[in-house]
């Protein structure tokens, strides 16, 4: 009977579909850790850092900072990106453990979230201030699971 074969399908397809343990998820991680923070984390902490600083030289002081609400608004998404990398971070692929890497990423979205608010607030000193912040949180989880990568913004040999 058709109908009987239908309901074998729609079961199939609903096993199929179905998580195989509690606490799976349906995410499907397409960077391991080193293309996410080569891709994701690097390129919007990078935007961030650079958004806001000072330069002395000869000529005096210079002020690098965003200088139209587009600007703002890039420094702005960047700090979104680094806030909602810690959750990527905490994926089960990705998490090397339960304990200090949560703790870690979770650290991140925080600071990222204090980068969000000063962006938003357009606050030049604020910004510079979240983005040691940020910076701490790299450097600290490196000192723990990634010794080769201490200070993340350093050029690279290669
Ligand atoms: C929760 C831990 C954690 C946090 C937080 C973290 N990283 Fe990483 N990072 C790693 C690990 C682990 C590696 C080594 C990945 C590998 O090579 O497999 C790494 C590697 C890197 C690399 C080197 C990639 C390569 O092989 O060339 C860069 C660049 C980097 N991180 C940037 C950052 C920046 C920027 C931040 C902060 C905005 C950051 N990371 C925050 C864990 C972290």
């Amino acid at each position: 009977m058709k109908t009987h074969r239908w309901f074998w399908v729609a079961s199939a397809l609903l096993l199929g579909c179905a998580p195989d343990a509690p606490g799976s998820s349906n995410y499907e991680a397409v960077a391991d850790v080193q293309e996410l923070m080569l891709t994701v984390l690097e390129p919007a902490a990078e935007a961030y850092w650079d958004a806001v600083g000072w330069i002395i030289d000869e000529t005096g002081e210079q002020e690098i900072a965003p200088a139209n609400p587009e600007e703002w608004e890039a420094v702005r998404n960047a700090a979104f990106v680094i806030a909602e990398s810690g959750n990527l971070l905490m994926m089960d692929s990705r998490a090397l453990d339960q304990t200090s890497w949560i703790a870690m990423s979770k650290a991140m979205v925080q600071v990222g979230r204090t980068a969000i608010e000063a962006a938003e607030a357009r606050d030049k000193n604020a910004v510079f201030d979240a983005g040691a912040e940020v910076y701490y949180v790299c450097t600290a989880c490196h000192a723990t699971y990634a010794l080769g990568t201490l200070r993340p913004n350093d050029e690279r040999a290669n």
